[in-house]
């Protein structure tokens, strides 16, 4: 059976519980062990007159069943002697009900100043008042819920009820931004539009109807909403009879009527007004944030002429779209072929911190070093551009771009990037996620040089605010981030970056407002505007490059992380490193915060070849699985296209010795005939193999099942896991010495 949801310990104010919906919510939360405040004034239904005999009643009825209750018979008004009867009689407040109201009906044109503020002072400000008084405690001991009781006549109007209905929809923006402004200390504010028999409901019902639809049946709502181990925050639920239902805003994709340089007419509001009004796709923007971004989008778009900016746009989505996105996975994009010269390249180098303070870093930033490179981050660039036709998949014309971020990043390099040429990207969507707060596109973008693959991107794209459409939540065609090792640090390096850094950076090709605009960033919650998060991703890929590759681009191999929070243009960043064979983990962080704000990052670096002879000759043995993967090279050419049909798959393995990687091996069943060879997979692998050479050969000879070395920590699978199953085939037919 579920456990009864107590509130034992709870101090809970309930306002006008002398009769109707508030006294069946004192009652309820007294059965269920809390000590309950009575408010009631005792006035008639029009706010006239009081008396102490309504809560009185309650707080006896309540005595009588075993509860604790005492009463209060302040109006709301004077929200403060009422939060003080709590306090003096229970020592805290938890739970406050701003429940008490009036009625003045008045047809609009009869109604006088005293009936519009006498409902809004009941109403409104009581609900204010009450609440104020009871907020400090609230945030002081980190727990609190809060119900604001709004109505049917806010939310739709209601003949002869324009002082009440606008009081009413006037709680739910109180509501929603004390839910806002509480959050952070466990304080829950959610408001209720009930439908109640009750002396209010009276006159306006038959007597049948008021008997039938008990406030009972709406107590168990608000006792839930008001228990710790609810989550809901900032809702409005209409609730009657038994029945309840969630409400929210829906919004039309609407039309931009205005064209660039031209003037706004009210003929082209008309001439568009069907598009307006069409609540097809609707939109149900959940926050301001997501409400203006999409405001704000048109004015980038009209700037810039274009669809998308590249690493902050966003997609409010329908659900009822989602349909829609999965026509979008497979999805390739027109391939884009982006130029550049050593300009560009330094550019970016600067925009990622590269200075000649560090004499080692002139390479990245003077073209006429004899050993200039791009850096290997820059092939994110090359790639982000390809990625403006993304507007253009099926099923993503009702999207409306917004506010996106990048949510993780990964670049892998097959030779380094040309110091200066053409590159043609091409993009696919390979998946569609959905996280419930937001909607993940995977983008795999392979950029070649001519027919040479130079490096693959694979970018997350978090779309906020468009998840909750039913998609699945993980995709095997994600590439894993991998956390630190448990050990501190092997290596720190930090650079400090300017406040111009992201002024710098967006030259680069992301010229998003939010990293330069401040009424723009204040519009997307920030203070200021923030860093590019690939800015402080081109730091770290730096640190590492320097800490562990001795700046040597070709030993670049590939690089991971998941962007986490926000960095502030002059923060200093700080990139914390792990080495662990040719794979350096790591961290960055801003010093001042101590914020992580890229994690379970990582960088593959190449083996040198000294490296590897080195290790080789120093354990003074050559690795028995050269043998095999050497042999399996020679076995499957003859039977390579078939394999290749059959597996469709790349294997990358990484064999150790002494705990350290000592050869990399790629099998090839995908492209081509299939092929064997000796270094990191060219595009991407679709599983990567990590074990040692003895454990490898114990496998290859039958004396080890792959599943036990799997799960004893011998063998380590990365990417697609089932594919693995396939390769046992293979290596049972074809490794056989
Ligand atoms: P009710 O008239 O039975 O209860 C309201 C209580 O508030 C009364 O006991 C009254 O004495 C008290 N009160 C009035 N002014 C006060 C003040 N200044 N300070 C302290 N107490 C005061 O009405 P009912 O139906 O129980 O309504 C409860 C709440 O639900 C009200 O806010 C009402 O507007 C709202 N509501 C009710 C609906 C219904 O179908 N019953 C529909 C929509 C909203």
């Amino acid at each position: 059976m579920e456990r009864l949801l107590r509130f034992d310990g709870r101090v809970v104010l309930v306002t006008g519980a002398g009769g109707g919906l508030g006294r069946a919510y004192a009652l309820a939360f007294a059965e269920r062990g809390a000590s309950v405040v009575v408010n009631d004034l005792g006035g008639d239904m029009q706010g006239m007159g009081k008396s102490t005999s309504a809560a009185d009643n309650v707080v006896e009825e309540i005595r009588k069943k075993g509860g604790k209750a005492v009463a209060n018979y302040d109006s709301v008004e004077a929200g403060e002697n009422v939060v003080k009867t709590a306090l003096d009689a229970f020592g805290r407040i938890d739970i406050v009900i701003n429940n008490a109201g009036i009625l003045r009906d008045r047809s609009f044109a009869r109604t006088s100043d005293e009936d519009w503020d006498k409902v809004h002072k009941v109403h409104l400000r009581g609900s204010f008042q009450v609440t104020r008084a009871a907020w400090d405690h609230m945030k002081k001991q980190k727990f609190g819920r809060i119900i604001m009781t709004s109505s049917a006549s806010g939310i739709y109007g209601n003949f002869g009820q324009a002082n009440y209905s606008a009081a009413k929809l006037g709680l739910l923006g109180l509501s929603k931004t004390l839910a806002i402004e509480g959050r952070k200390f466990n304080i829950h504010c959610n408001a209720i539009a009930p439908t109640a028999g009750s002396r209010m409901t009276q006159s306006i019902m038959p007597q049948d109807l008021v008997d039938a639809l008990k406030p009972d049946y709406v107590a168990p709502l608000v006792l839930w909403l008001c228990h710790e181990s609810c989550e809901e925050n900032g809702g409005l639920f209409e609730v009657g009879a038994g029945w309840i239902g969630k409400l929210r805003w829906e919004r039309t994709l609407g039309a931009i009527v205005r064209q660039k340089n031209q003037p706004m007419t009210p003929e082209a509001v008309k001439a568009n007004w069907k598009k307006i009004c069409d609540f097809d796709n609707a939109t149900k923007p959940q926050t301001i944030q997501e409400s203006t971004a999409s405001v704000i989008e048109v004015l980038s778009k009209m700037d810039s002429q274009e669809g998308i900016s590249m690493n902050h746009t966003s997609h409010a989505v329908s659900s009822d779209t989602t349909s829609g996105f999965n026509r979008a996975v497979g999805y390739k994009l027109p391939p884009h072929t982006f130029s550049y010269t050593e300009l560009e390249a330094i550019m970016y180098a600067l925009g990622v911190g590269a200075s000649i303070k560090d004499p080692e870093n002139l390479k990245f930033v003077y073209e006429g070093s004899s050993d200039f490179s791009c850096l290997p981050t820059f092939a994110i660039i090359v790639a982000q551009k390809a990625m403006t036709g993304l507007s253009e998949a099926p099923g993503f014309n009702n999207i409306n771009f917004a506010k996106v971020c990048n949510c993780h990043q990964l670049l892998k390099m097959c030779p380094p990037l040309p110091k200066s040429g053409q590159l043609t990207s091409q993009s696919v969507i390979v998946d569609i996620l959905d996280k419930g707060s937001g909607l993940v596109i995977l983008l795999d973008v392979y950029s070649y040089n001519g027919k040479e693959l130079i490096c693959f991107n694979q970018f997350s794209i978090f779309i906020v605010g468009s998840g909750g459409f039913g998609g699945k939540k993980t995709s095997n065609k994600a590439k894993v981030t991998v956390p630190p090792p448990k050990r501190p640090p092997d290596a720190v390096l930090a650079d400090a970056t300017s406040l111009n850094q992201a002024v710098l950076y967006r030259l680069s090709g992301d010229w998003n407002p939010l990293h330069i605009d401040p009424s723009f960033a204040s519009l997307g919650g920030f203070d200021k505007p923030i860093l590019h998060g690939l800015c402080s991703f081109g730091f770290s890929a730096r640190h590492v490059l320097q800490q562990f590759g001795n700046n040597d681009v070709s030993r670049f191999k590939a690089i991971k992380a998941r962007f986490a929070k926000p960095v502030y243009p002059g923060q200093t960043l700080l990139t914390e490193m792990w080495k662990e064979g040719n794979r350096i983990h790591f961290q960055t962080k801003v010093q001042e915060t101590g914020d992580i704000v890229l994690s379970n990052a990582y960088v593959d670096l190449v083996p040198t070849s000294d490296d590897l002879s080195a290790k080789v000759s120093s354990k003074d043995a050559t690795l028995q699985s050269t043998l095999v993967f050497e042999e399996i090279g020679r076995r499957i050419k003859n039977v390579g296209k078939e394999l290749v049909k059959n597996v469709a798959a790349v294997f990358e393995w990484n064999i150790t010795k002494h705990g350290e990687t000592a050869a990399q091996w790629t099998i090839d069943l995908k492209n081509g005939s299939g092929e064997v060879y000796q270094g990191p997979a060219r595009g991407s692998a679709d599983t990567v193999f990590t074990l040692s050479d003895e454990d490898f050969m114990e496998v290859v000879l039958g004396k080890l099942n792959p599943q036990k070395a799997f799960f004893s920590g011998k063998l380590r699978v990365k990417g697609n896991i089932m594919l693995s199953q396939k390769l046992e085939m293979i290596l049972k037919d074809y490794a056989k010495l």
